[in-house]
């Protein structure tokens, strides 16, 4: 990389996204539900107190609502219960006078049953927008047409008795698959692209990228070879009976992926960031597009679904950044509305740790609201659940990630909504004092304090923003500690974890001065050499200018 490449990156290659749950984030109107209001109220918290730098808003599109929004019944169009047009409009002037980017949700494989497509598509078999959706017939003795399973339980097919012929859903039942194939539909979904690029967000999410092009001959998926490897995604169990090779991932999602690049490319400095399932690092590097034409940013999903092992994520890391092409950069993160809490899955001492390393990795770092509180996961009574993953066929769901923002340690409902507790979108956390953001401000121990610290260092360093990334082994390290250096030409930094509950001490070869601890009893801050880190710590170290020369 050239110190010129490096002055022309984009802003989306210096930014620390925040992923924001709209229904649990603020509610400004009392009815117990987040929306576009309460969101612009929060924008001073994201921008001044926090310091990101934009905001993926999560989907706020007409809906009913049984998949959080990722079920959207109008494009063009705000869901009531979140607001109006006018809001967004509110929010994009709110958020750009802050300095801070808006990225929307694009969920262009699958409608909502309810969408005005959908019901002409099932109407009859001759009607104009049948094809808009995949009908199939019957397999040939009866029943569905393949052996697909869904991610929501069951198979992806769903019988309309109405016209005789199954339609596919990837997810729930309520959610059949857009068929990419027709060229009216491609231009229907661009059409929703420039939409509310034109209405000024600055970019977007697109929702499971990979799936939007599937075998064109239906073939069965083969049986699953290997047990699952991903224990960190919240599977439905009938979704892990089988490889997942023809139902998605079709070599000619990359086609689709180039022409929703084109349209987002039809606007300034517009970021496109495709959500992709974790897969082999190279087949990952293929969403850049060939001659860097596809998405932005490719989620590196890879990265959330390895096991919490300094060997493990040291060799992900290094194959993440091996894969990545030259001038490409990709986004990163360790959770999502979609899997446990950090806090939950790694406990909250190593949720620092993990702070540390997604602030400190090359890569756009996302954050999941309230992961920079600390927030664990919620159990939510089944009577008050609301994500219908879990309702149909038995799966798993994802509710006890997304319940409400605490905002305060002492305001009823921790100043999420003025609404009855039992009117809340989700029941509201138990950590409730101590993970409020009113609880944590300006206490040097706290996670947010951390956060904080974290994002203002990335922001002024350098190296750690878009420098070189390089593993050390260090020498003698036990295996539970992950060391690795970042440098852009006057800034060095090193970063150590130690993924561990014993303390441990390293011989690092540098000198230089702690500028972040995960651990805030750390009194040592200088390092001659030697690094002594305490149990379930991180640190940041600013390597000195002469190190290298006392140690040659
Ligand atoms: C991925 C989203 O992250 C998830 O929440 C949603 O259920 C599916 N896509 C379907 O849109
Ligand atoms: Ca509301």
């Amino acid at each position: 990389m050239t110190a010129d490449m490096r002055q022309t990156r984009r802003w989306w290659e210096r930014a620390v996204i925040y992923e924001n749950h709209l229904p649990s984030f603020r509610d400004g109107n009392g009815d117990g539900i987040g929306d576009l209001p309460g969101l612009v109220a929060s924008l001073d918290y994201l921008s001044e107190v926090l310091g990101v730098d934009a905001v993926w808003v999560g989907p706020f599109f007409r809906s009913p609502l049984l998949d959080h929004g990722y079920d959207i019944s109008g494009y063009d169009d705000v869901e009531p219960v979140y607001g109006t047009l006018a809001d967004f409009d509110t929010l994009v002037e709110a958020a750009h006078r802050r300095q801070l980017k808006i990225i929307v949700d694009y969920v262009p494989n699958h409608t909502s049953d309810q969408h005005p497509w959908f019901v002409a598509s099932r109407s009859s078999r001759t009607n104009a927008k049948r094809d808009w959706y995949v009908w199939r017939d019957p397999a040939p003795g009866g029943g569905p047409p393949n052996n697909w399973t869904s991610e929501a339980g069951g198979s992806v097919w769903e019988f309309a008795a109405g016209t005789g012929q199954y339609y596919l859903h990837s997810h729930l039942v309520e959610q059949p698959d857009l068929n990419w194939r027709n060229p009216h539909v491609a231009s229907a979904l661009l059409g929703v692209l420039r939409f509310w690029l034109r209405r000024g967000a600055d970019g977007v999410r697109i929702d499971v990228a990979h799936m939007l092009m599937k075998d064109p001959e239906f073939r069965d998926n083969p049986p699953r070879r290997s047990p699952l490897a991903n224990r960190y995604d919240i599977q439905h169990p009938d979704f892990a009976v089988q490889e997942h090779v023809h139902d998605r991932r079709h070599p000619d999602v990359f086609g689709v992926l180039t022409e929703i690049r084109r349209v987002v490319d039809e606007f300034d400095e517009r970021v496109s960031i495709a959500e992709i399932e974790g897969m082999p690092w190279d087949e990952w590097a293929a969403y850049f597009g060939r001659n860097l034409d596809g998405v932005h940013l490719p989620f590196a999903f890879r990265l959330i679904e390895t096991p919490w092992d300094a060997a493990a994520l040291g060799r992900e890391i290094d194959g993440l950044v091996g894969a990545t092409p030259p001038g490409a950069w990709p986004v990163l993160a360790l959770g999502n509305h979609d899997r446990q809490r950090l806090a939950t899955r790694l406990g909250p001492r190593q949720a620092r740790v993990a702070a540390m390393l997604l602030l400190s990795l090359p890569g756009t770092p996302t954050v999941l609201y309230g992961d920079e509180l600390g927030l664990a996961d919620q159990p939510v009574p089944e009577a008050r659940q609301r994500d219908h993953f879990a309702r149909r066929k038995g799966g798993i769901s994802r509710d006890p990630t997304r319940t409400p923002m605490p905002w305060s340690a002492t305001a009823p409902n921790g100043g999420f909504s003025d609404a009855d507790p039992d009117d809340l979108w989700l029941p509201i956390s138990v950590q409730l004092p101590a993970v409020a953001v009113t609880s944590q401000l300006n206490d040097p121990a706290s996670m947010l304090e951390l956060y904080r610290h974290l994002i203002s260092v990335r922001r002024k360093s350098p190296a750690l923003r878009h420098g070189t990334y390089r593993r050390i082994d260090a020498s003698g390290a036990p295996p539970d500690v992950l060391v690795y250096e970042r440098r852009d030409a006057a800034d060095h930094k090193v970063v150590a974890l130690n993924l561990g509950a014993d303390a441990r001490i390293l011989h690092l070869a540098v000198d230089g001065a702690v500028v972040v601890s995960t651990r805030p009893e750390r009194s040592a801050n200088r390092i001659a050499d030697i690094v002594e880190l305490g149990a379930d710590e991180g640190v940041v170290i600013d390597v000195d200018p002469d190190s290298e020369e006392h140690h040659q």
